[in-house]
């Protein structure tokens, strides 16, 4: 199917990925048709190791010693495109640039069996909550898709992390995810640059531009629930209102922030299906996976397009 151009929806340790040949032009434009993605969007190259990628792109000393440190696993470097690479322009976006990773288990064998890179965003449609099981996909895109390979639940649970190393030597963070900002900078030796404080003002939901949308109005740093409204509960401490909520659901009983990162997509989809008038989400420590989660639920909360029209 890869060969044949048809997207295929499979498991990666992160979410589930809409794949196709990263150098066939009609399997990448199938992506962005299947998924209803801006074009001008970039998809992520998944590769099967560093050997690999380096045919496609250049790499910096540092990016190279990120690479090593962190792959197979959940972190994305931009890097330079070499010329010719054979990268369909459609995966980048038109970028000279191009986003790579090599994922963790099934998704890398599959990438080593057939020889070439895929492109492959996460597996939902665009603008809704990324898919951590087989099951999700199917709700989402099934019905555009011939294949859905089922590797179970998604180990990390959010997308990886998107790193990239500026011209100048400064290591940018383009998207807090699946691998910590911590471990990157002890590895890194240098800090990792914040784009404009997405995460950090989630008191200030407007600046945000909405993604991972469910339909239930979304209530963050929450310390008490409301009669109706689930609870995305983080911790095991009781929550005032708590044993009138319409429904509680564990982030991390134990208090652990990747065990929350684990849970989350499938949790909040959970609770939108319950039918709920909104959802809300005790506190989150912004440490380690913490980062990745309150960047998560700050898009969740944020107004929707169709609120503006
Ligand atoms: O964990 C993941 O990263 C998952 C799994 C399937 O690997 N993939 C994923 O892809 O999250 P997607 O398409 O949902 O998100 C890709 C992000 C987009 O925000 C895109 O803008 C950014 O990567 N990106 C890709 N190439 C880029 C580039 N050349 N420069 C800057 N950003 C880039
Ligand atoms: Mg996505």
């Amino acid at each position: 199917m890869l060969a044949r151009g048809l997207p295929v929806a499979i498991p990666t340790e992160t979410v589930y990925g809409l794949a196709a040949d990263a150098t066939e032009p009609d399997g990448v434009r199938a992506i962005y048709t299947v998924k209803g993605r801006p074009s001008f969007n970039p998809l992520i190259c998944h590769m099967a190791d560093l050997a690999m990628a380096e045919r496609y792109a250049h790499f910096d000393p540092l990016s190279r010693r990120l690479a090593e440190a962190f792959w197979p696993g959940p972190l994305t470097l931009v890097l330079p495109l070499k010329p010719d690479s054979g990268i369909a322009p459609a995966a980048t976006g038109g970028l000279d640039t191009v986003g790579i990773r090599v994922p963790q288990g099934f998704a890398r064998t599959l990438i080593a069996r057939y020889g070439k890179p895929l492109a492959a965003p996460s597996a939902n449609p665009s603008g809704r909550i990324s898919p951590t099981t087989a099951g999700h996909v199917d709700d989402g895109l099934g019905e555009k898709l011939a294949l859905i390979l089922d590797g179970g639940p998604a180990s990390v649970g959010v997308e990886s992390t998107i790193v990239k190393v500026e011209a100048d030597g400064t290591l940018r963070l383009l998207r807090p995810g699946g691998l910590s900002a911590e471990a990157i900078e002890a590895v890194a030796g240098v800090a990792l640059l914040r784009k404009a404080a997405a995460t950090a003002t989630i008191e200030a939901p407007g600046m945000l531009a909405s993604h991972y949308a469910p339909r239930a109005f979304v209530r963050l740093n929450a310390h008490d629930v409301a009669p109706g409204e689930a609870l995305l509960k983080f911790g095991s401490l009781p929550v005032a209102g708590e044993d009138q909520a319409a429904l509680v659901l564990p982030l991390s009983e134990a208090g652990d922030v990747a065990e929350a990162a684990a849970r989350l997509f499938d949790l909040m989809k959970q609770a939108d299906e319950a039918g709920v008038s909104a959802i809300a989400v005790s506190p989150i420590p912004q440490e380690g996976l913490g980062e990745a989660v309150n960047d998560r639920l700050a898009r969740a909360a944020a107004p929707r397009p169709e609120d503006y029209e």
